[in-house]
């Protein structure tokens, strides 16, 4: 277990998107919080705080995660992908451009993790039924409307990766 003293930091190395950072870190700090405060990777974004929304919902190790409810301390030595990390050369990913021509932003609050949790799910289940979408974001809450338009793009983009 490690012990630490009241004030002090630790070190972490994670790899995000492809890239090594290590930074010395409060042991309490979240994993949402080294992304955006640390990284400067303010894509990924915080909605709820209490795991509940999936506004924060990133890749550890392959795995989507809600990172409000990780600590940094415990993706150490591991890999992070966000939002930011799924575009290659400034291109959009098919699914964040599925999202784009399927009218399934609003807000775009909620796009991120939604985006992210679709990938995951995607990386699954590449051919994923109705309900198996449903069922892939039931942890991410979109609040302007139904979800009819992001169920579409994530049935369009899996025919587009
Ligand atoms: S901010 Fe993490 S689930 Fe809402
Ligand atoms: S589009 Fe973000 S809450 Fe609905």
């Amino acid at each position: 277990m490690l012990v630490v003293n009241k004030g002090e930091k630790v070190k972490v190395r994670i790899r995000v998107n492809g890239v090594w950072y290590e930074k010395y870190v409060s042991p309490r700090m979240l994993l949402v919080d080294f992304l955006r405060d640390e990284l400067n990777l303010t894509g990924t974004k915080v909605g709820c705080d209490t795991t509940t929304c999936g506004a924060c919902t990133v890749l550890l190790n392959g795995k989507s995660v809600k990172s409000c409810t990780v600590l940094a301390v415990q993706a150490d030595g591991g890999e992070v992908t966000t939002i930011e990390g799924l575009s290659v050369d400034s291109k959009l990913h098919p699914i964040q451009k599925a999202f784009e021509d399927n009218f399934a932003l609003q807000c775009g609050f909620c796009t991120p993790g939604m985006i992210v949790q679709s990938y995951a799910l995607l990386k699954e289940n590449p051919n994923p039924t109705e309900e198996e979408i449903r069922d892939g974001i039931h942890g991410n809450i979109c609040r302007c409307t139904g979800y009819q338009n992001i169920v579409k793009a994530i049935q369009d983009a899996s025919r587009r990766m």
